[in-house]
């Protein structure tokens, strides 16, 4: 089979979803329908109980589980279908913003009773700029939840959507009968005695429903014609129109439906913009990046598992790849594939396709590989951090093995480090205040290093572009907002303002200083 066909053989996705929404079930079932499980609770729960807050080696521990359900691959009929895991825990969002720069289109799950949550609108947001191709899954339609067409709203207004209805629940909980397929005009019953008919056999013979139940659903029906846009491919792949269906991941009910049609339209492995230029899957020779860095909890084991996306070409075991930050080549001799909830070491693999490789602390995320080209793939920017903290060394004589440490930690995208370009103390920024507790225990256990935290005013990090801001205004800057200044990991000068009134008042004075609210411009 040629290379063409194998990357329109395969779909590489992610789901998102606020906590509990349904999305370990949902992953779950996929798996069940792909045939490549046998058994509901194969698949280990990514999610961090919101009750674990104060333990966090409990926390890395099931993050250590995730290793393996980081990415979930299973054949579907003639489709080889990736599945990333995203972290649902705000505390680790920088973890599945990542992730979002390997997927080629995703699902968002909502829970029909509780509508757009928090962590979603941010979700969604990040996969708009990135003009990501979404469907969407309403779960739980077995119970008692908001009226499905109140659910549509809210999915316009909150999230700014533009559904294409394609399946719909036939009533909502104690009602809850089964999944219409408005394409096929077919009624799919949770009973399976009932099996399948057509809508409009139902809606003259309702024999089988409740007549209340099939009063509403004409309603409905005759709304959803009226009022949604039918499906249009090309929308869809500019995240123009999003596809919805209804159902429930629990009890197996609109999930096949909903993967037919996800197999059937949601995009193959694209093109990928690096700096020097826009990379063709297509082509021969490969390239990838790592988007995501697994350390391994066993301290007798230092080693960590960094996760490539594949983007073009062949990618063959042992070959001598080219490591463009490090420039140097690099021969891979165990790479792993992922299948189902086990990894194995595979010789080849595709554009679409994430393998894993050890490597003992020489990656990090965002670098790329290439036979030999220099291509930096774009797209994995940090964001500002919402907590920030000094960390202090307290065993002078281990700081060679502290600022190891911090670096490595830094590479997996535990937290972000800045340099006070004032008096060079070094600050933490963390997403969630979980992850200074992870910091300082792998710190120790890992690397040997004691610290300890001071707290510092600071509310939000904004990256400077020095290169195209106004020198004059820069110098101003430095002098007059010099304990305000900073350096990332990558030396890019850092603002780091204690409130956002001092953030707005800085970006009016400074005018011809370019401030960004991400690392990449
Ligand atoms: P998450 O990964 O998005 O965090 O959610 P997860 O799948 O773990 O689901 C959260 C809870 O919602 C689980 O219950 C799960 O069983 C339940 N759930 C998922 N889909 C459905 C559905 O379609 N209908 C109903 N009624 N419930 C659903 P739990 O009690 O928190 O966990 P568990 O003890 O069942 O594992």
């Amino acid at each position: 089979m040629n290379l063409k066909k194998k990357i329109n053989l395969r779909r590489t996705f992610g789901i998102i979803s606020h906590p509990d929404a349904g999305k370990t079930t949902l992953t779950e079932k996929l798996l069940l329908f792909g045939g490549a499980i046998n058994e509901a609770g194969a698949v280990k729960s990514n999610k961090i109980k919101k009750t674990a807050t104060s333990d966090f080696m409990e926390i890395e521990k099931q993050r250590g589980i995730s290793v393996s359900t980081s990415v979930l691959s299973f054949n579907y009929l003639d489709k080889k279908i990736n599945i990333l895991d995203t972290p649902g825990h705000k505390d680790f969002a920088e973890d599945t913003f990542r992730t979002l720069t390997a997927v080629d289109s995703v699902i968002v799950v909502i829970d029909i009773a509780k509508g757009v949550e928090e962590q979603t609108e941010k979700l969604v947001k990040v996969c708009k700029m990135r003009k990501i191709p979404i469907m969407i899954f309403v779960n739980k339609c077995d119970r008692e939840g908001k009226d499905p067409f109140d659910i549509l709203d809210e999915l316009e207004n909150k999230l700014e959507f533009n559904l294409s209805p394609v399946t719909y629940p036939l009533g909502i909980g104690y009602d809850f009968n089964g999944i219409i397929d408005l394409l096929k005009s077919e009624v799919i019953f949770n009973n399976d005695k009932l099996k399948k008919i057509e809508l409009g056999s139902l809606i003259n013979n309702s024999s089988k429903i409740n007549e209340r139940i099939i009063k509403s659903l004409n309603d409905d029906l005759e709304l959803i014609d009226g009022i949604y846009p039918k499906f249009n491919y090309s929308k869809y792949l500019n995240c123009e129109i999003q596809p919805v269906f209804f159902g429930s991941a629990l009890h197996n009910s609109g999930i096949s439906l909903m993967l037919d049609y996800f197999v059937k339209y949601s995009p193959p492995p694209g093109k990928k913009e690096a700096v020097e230029r826009i990379i063709d899957p297509e082509e021969e020779k490969f390239s990838g990046f790592i988007f995501k860095i697994h350390a391994n909890m066993d301290p007798k084991h230092r080693d960590r598992l960094s996760f490539i996306k594949i983007v073009s070409g062949e990618f063959k075991r042992n070959n001598m790849y080219y490591h463009v930050r490090g420039k140097k080549k690099i021969r891979f001799s165990s790479p792993n594939s992922f299948f189902a909830d086990k990894k194995e070491i595979i010789d080849k693999s595709y554009p679409g396709d994430i393998i894993g490789v050890h490597d003992t602390g020489n990656f990090k995320i965002g670098d790329s590989f290439s036979e030999g080209e220099q291509i930096e793939f774009i797209g994995i920017p940090s964001f500002s951090p919402e907590h920030f903290r000094y960390i202090i060394n307290n065993d002078p004589l281990k700081s060679k093995q502290l600022s190891k440490g911090i670096n490595q930690l830094m590479d997996e995208g535990v937290a972000q480090s800045f340099t006070l370009k004032l008096n060079g103390r070094k600050i933490i920024g963390t997403v969630g205040v979980l992850q200074f507790d992870v910091i300082k225990y792998r710190l120790q256990h890992e690397y040997g290093a004691k610290c300890s935290y001071e707290n510092i005013n600071i509310r939000k990090a904004c990256w400077i572009d020095e290169i195209n801001s106004d020198k004059k205004q820069l110098q101003e800057l430095f002098v007059h907002k010099s304990k305000f200044i900073a350096f990332d990991k990558d030396k890019k000068v850092v603002f780091l303002a204690d409130s956002d009134f001092t953030l707005m008042n800085t970006k009016q004075k400074y005018d011809k200083i370019l401030f960004y609210e991400k690392s990449e411009f």
